[in-house]
């Protein structure tokens, strides 16, 4: 065990080194001159290193900043940067919602593309629970608004996107993802090269991972001690994350308890397991609703979500089980009832 951890150490500390390279070596040719000023004084600064492990580096700066003519620059300035052109369906998504309807309405307020998503540091990091907090930037009080209906409202915006419950008119589903030392850190591929051939040696048939090729590959990555403590902490997200900017009204909100704490509750039958990619994006692989569920896949079920470790009682084993659809509403019901009850005293 003890060399094991060593072990992980050491990889980390390679990745660490790797990493403090200069940044701007990344970029494409053409962009090096982009950075040369606006990583110094005297012009608007872009973080190089942030940009580096961005998911567009390889569009580098012109890829969004077209037709700077060099000669002409800074006194000419760069046209607005378009997001629609590569990101069709997110726009689209985008345009159905309550804050492109404000935006049309003339609310400044109400955000665009770039208001969201820090156009230069777009990551796997600052993407999906990194949202969150912009979210919570602009709604600071929806923190609290939410404890007056919902039991436990931290741990929900916690483990339920704010999307899943305000697009409702889409589709759910939970994304697993891997962490390392009892969910202290979100595994990267980094740490496990070559994930995304693994699952696919696994997954032959790429009808998504079933219990037991789960089961084997945190079996292997533990005996390995790449990931010392494999542990997968689940997330309601919405299916297709360009769905994701469908956000309504509030008064269509997923408000009823059953939508998702009742057995084959829809957001449970679909299921991805994720890492962070090298690359910055998010590297997702299908998997089969049964990981939830299966027998084979029963001790790893605390882990789930994120129960155990540091806290289990009677009533987190219940509410997973009718949450991984296993067992009957009733019996699940009658101790959400009690819970409610102790908690308005
Ligand atoms: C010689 C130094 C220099 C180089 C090279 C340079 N810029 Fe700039 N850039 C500036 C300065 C200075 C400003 C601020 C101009 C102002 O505020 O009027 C600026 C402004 C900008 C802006 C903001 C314009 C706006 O509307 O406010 C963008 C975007 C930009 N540069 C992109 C680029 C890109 C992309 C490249 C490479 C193709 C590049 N720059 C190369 C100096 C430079
Ligand atoms: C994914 C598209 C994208 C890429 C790639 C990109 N930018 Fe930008 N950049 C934007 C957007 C969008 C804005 C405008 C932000 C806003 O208006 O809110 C912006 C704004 C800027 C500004 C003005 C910032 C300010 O503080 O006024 C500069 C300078 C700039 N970009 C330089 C660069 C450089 C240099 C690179 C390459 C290292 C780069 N951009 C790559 C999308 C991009
Ligand atoms: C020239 C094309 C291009 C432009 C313009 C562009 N992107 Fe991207 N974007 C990409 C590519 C390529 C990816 C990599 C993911 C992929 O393969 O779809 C990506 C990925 C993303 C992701 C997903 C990250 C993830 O983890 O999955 C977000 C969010 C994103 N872009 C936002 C923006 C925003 C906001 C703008 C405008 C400021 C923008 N992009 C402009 C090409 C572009
Ligand atoms: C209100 C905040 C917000 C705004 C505004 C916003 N996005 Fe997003 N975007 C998100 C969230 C949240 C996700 C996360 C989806 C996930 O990880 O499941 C996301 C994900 C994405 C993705 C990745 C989708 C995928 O397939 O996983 C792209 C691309 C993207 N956004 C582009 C855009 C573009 C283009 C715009 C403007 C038309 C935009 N976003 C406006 C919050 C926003
Ligand atoms: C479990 C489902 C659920 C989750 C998760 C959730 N919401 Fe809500 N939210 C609702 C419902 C239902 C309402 C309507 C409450 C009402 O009208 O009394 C609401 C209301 C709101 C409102 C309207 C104003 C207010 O404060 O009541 C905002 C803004 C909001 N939510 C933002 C968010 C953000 C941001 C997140 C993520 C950090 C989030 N919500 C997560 C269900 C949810
Ligand atoms: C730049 C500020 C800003 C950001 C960031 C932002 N919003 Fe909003 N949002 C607004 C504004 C402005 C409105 C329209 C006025 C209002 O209802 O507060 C709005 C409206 C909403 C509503 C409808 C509230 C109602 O009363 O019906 C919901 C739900 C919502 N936003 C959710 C989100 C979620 C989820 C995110 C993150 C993915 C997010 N917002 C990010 C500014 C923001
Ligand atoms: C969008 C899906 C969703 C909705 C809607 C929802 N929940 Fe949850 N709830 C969850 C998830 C996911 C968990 C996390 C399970 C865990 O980690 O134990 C959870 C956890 C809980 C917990 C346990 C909290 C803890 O500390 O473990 C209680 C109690 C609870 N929910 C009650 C409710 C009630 C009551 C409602 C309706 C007012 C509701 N939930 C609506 C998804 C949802």
């Amino acid at each position: 065990m003890a060399l094991r951890l060593l072990f992980a150490v050491i990889l980390v500390a390679a990745a660490g080194s790797a990493r403090a390279a200069d940044p701007s070596e990344a970029l494409p040719e053409e962009s090096k001159p982009c950075l040369a000023c606006h990583s110094a004084e005297g012009a608007p600064k872009v973080d190089a290193a942030a940009f580096a492990s961005s998911v567009h580096l390889a569009l580098g700066c012109t890829g969004c900043h077209a037709g700077v003519d060099l000669a002409k620059h800074p006194a000419a300035k760069p046209e607005r940067v378009n997001c629609a052109g590569c990101h069709a369906d997110a726009t689209k998504h985008y345009e159905a919602s309550i804050h492109a309807a404000q935006r049309a309405k003339g609310n400044e307020t109400a955000p665009a593309c770039a208001t969201c998503h820090t156009p230069h540091e777009v990551s796997a990091a600052a993407v999906g629970e990194g949202l969150k907090d912009a979210c919570l930037g602009c709604h600071a009080a929806a923190a609290d608004t939410h404890k007056k209906w919902l039991p436990n409202a931290a741990k929900h915006l916690e483990v339920v996107a704010c999307a899943a419950c305000h697009a409702p008119a889409v589709q759910r589903k939970v994304d697993l993802r891997l962490y390392d030392g009892g969910g202290q850190k979100r595994v990267s591929e980094d740490l496990v090269p070559g994930f995304a051939e693994r699952v696919r040696a696994l997954d032959k048939q790429g009808q998504g991972l079933d219990p037991a090729q789960l089961r084997n590959l945190l079996d292997h990555l533990a005996q390995e001690g790449k990931v010392a403590q494999p542990l997968l902490i689940g997330r309601i997200e919405i299916r297709n994350g360009a769905e994701s900017h469908h956000l309504a009204g509030k008064a269509t909100a997923l408000r009823d308890c059953q939508r998702c704490h009742s057995a084959g509750a829809e957001p449970f039958q679909s299921v991805t397991v994720s890492v962070q990619g090298a690359d910055g994006k998010t590297l997702r692989f299908e998997a089969q609703k049964e990981v939830l569920s299966s027998p084979i896949s029963v001790d790893s079920v605390r882990a789930f979500y994120a129960i155990g470790g540091t806290r289990i009682s009677l009533l987190d084993v219940l509410l997973a089980l009718a949450l991984l659809a296993g067992v009957s509403a009733p019996l699940v019901h009658l101790a959400l009832r009690k819970l409610l009850r102790k908690k308005q005293g």
